[in-house]
């Protein structure tokens, strides 16, 4: 006889079926949603389950808890939310028993919503209320809710080693600070991941020495404005700890650089109006410290950038991109750029297409502005331009991007760089994808080479995406 807790279900032909799966079963299938802080939390997350007996699946439907670690930056990230929490739900039609559980942004700022009146989970948890999971799902077991949406001014999950969901992978990431103290009038972050506060450095230095002895090759450094990492000394410089060491941005990335010639350092995201010479400086020292640099713009209109309280204007973005090209001559740079903030007009607008132009980006991020409940901008100004007028702005500068790609990837073309081989090509098996410094894509013919190699790479040809080459000697 089959234990009782099993679940009988008529599978679609109407026979009925077994599913050995119990309450108390404990097999966690995780979803991760928005920017590359919540794949790294997932992955924290996975670790401090499985230290409660948790094992991880990557198939749904063999789940006993499903998490969904959720992004809400923009209203159509928390619509694809939704959407996919609507299939669990009908999932959870056959198995009643399935604990559907949201994280991140979505948790923190729809704190009990999405389980009181949307009915569309039964556990909340907030960024910084990872560690109490296993109680979370146990209270659900017993019949009850389970919300915990506290900010901390602490949690850095500093002593959590992540279970990495790419095991055998080459790049890793690693979380060195959590928060955001900035308050951009668009966003939504500073509200739904709490006050800016840094990782331990001897945390950070040990977990990229362990990635480096389990074979991977490339560390990303993750934070919403690296460039404000400190430890043990406050923004106005007082040192809180007169026997712990002081560390800024740049001394962690030489002391992560300093882990392995062989383990390339990668960090993001820069802030304009933080990035100082001397996070420049240390990266041209170092070869294994990329020479590449996600500087987010926004606009290129300085009312615009005033408007949406970013504490640079056009003139300093332009300085700092002068600053980089200096220090870095052949450095990567990619940006983030919003269309149809509120109130810009078409000569601001233009701004933005101009400094696109007289920048050069190699890459970018481009959104239409999505009005956030409660951000600044939303209290402050009106969202009036039309989402025609957002989406046709949003199409102009994607296609310019795209030219300005292809042309910075022409330039590439007879140069030789040294290229991580990552893995397969996504179009053929005989090809090896891989990044070179400044982050391009770069694909050429397999040989002996595999994952975790380095290798030289003359470039022959190119598309707006990919850089295409042969190795030499
Ligand atoms: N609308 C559109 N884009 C946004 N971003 C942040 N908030 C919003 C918003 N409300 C973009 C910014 C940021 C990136 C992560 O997302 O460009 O740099
Ligand atoms: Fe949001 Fe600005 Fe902080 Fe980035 S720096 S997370 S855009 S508030």
């Amino acid at each position: 006889m089959a234990p009782e807790s099993d679940h009988m279900v008529a599978n679609a032909e109407g026979q009925t079926i077994t599913r050995p799966f119990k309450k108390t079963d404990k097999k966690l299938y995780i979803e991760s949603y928005g920017c590359q802080m919540n794949f790294a939390d997932s992955e924290i997350v996975v670790s401090i389950l499985a230290s409660h007996g948790f094992s991880t699946t990557t198939d749904s439907k063999e789940a006993t808890v499903i998490l969904m670690n959720t992004c809400s930056i923009r209203e159509n990230a928390e619509t694809r939310v939704r959407n996919r929490l609507s299939q669990f739900n009908r999932q959870k039609r056959e198995n009643p028993d399935l604990i559907i559980g949201v994280l991140g942004c979505m948790a923190e700022r729809l704190k009990t919503a999405l389980l009181d009146e949307e009915k569309l989970v039964d556990l909340v948890a907030g960024p910084d209320a990872y560690r109490d999971l296993p109680n979370l799902v146990s209270t659900v077991v017993s019949g009850r809710k389970a919300v915990n949406v506290l900010l901390s001014r602490e949690e850095t999950y500093a002593d959590i080693n992540p279970v990495r969901l790419n095991p055998g992978g080459v790049t890793a990431f690693i979380s060195i600070m959590r928060g955001c103290d900035n308050m951009c009038s668009f966003c939504v972050v500073p509200f739904t991941r709490g006050r800016e506060r840094s990782r331990d450095p001897k945390s950070i230095v040990n977990e990229a020495e362990s990635l480096f002895g389990q074979g991977y090759r490339e560390v990303t450094l993750l934070g919403q404005n690296v460039d404000s990492y400190r430890w043990n000394i406050t923004k106005k410089s007082e040192i809180l700890n007169s026997d712990e060491e002081t560390v800024t941005f740049s001394q962690l990335i030489e002391k992560v650089a300093l882990v392995h010639p062989d383990l390339r350092v990668r960090f993001s995201t820069s802030h304009p109006k933080d990035m100082t010479d001397d996070v420049l400086s240390v990266m041209s020292k170092y070869e294994n410290i990329c020479d590449y640099i996600h500087l987010p713009v926004q606009s290129g209109n300085s009312e615009v950038l005033q408007r949406m309280n970013r504490g640079y204007d056009r003139s300093t973005y332009l300085e700092r991109i002068a600053s980089i090209r200096k220090w870095m001559p052949e450095a990567g740079i990619s940006t983030d750029i919003i269309t149809g903030f509120c109130g810009e007009t078409e000569t601001e607008f233009e701004d933005t297409v101009s400094l696109m132009e007289q920048v050069g980006f190699d890459f970018s991020y481009m959104f239409c502005y999505s009005e956030r409940p409660n951000t600044l901008a939303e209290r402050k100004f009106e969202d009036d331009v039309p989402e025609r007028i957002k989406q046709q702005r949003l199409t102009q500068i994607v296609a310019l991007q795209r030219e300005l790609s292809h042309r910075a990837n022409r330039k590439a073309i007879g140069k030789v760089f040294k290229v991580l081989v990552e893995g397969d090509s996504k179009r053929s098996s005989e090809l090896v994808s891989g990044r070179n410094s400044q982050n391009a894509v770069v694909v050429f013919p397999k040989g002996n080479f595999k994952p975790g190699d380095y290798a030289k790479v003359k470039i022959t040809n190119c598309t707006s995406g990919t850089l295409i080459g042969e190795a030499v000697n």
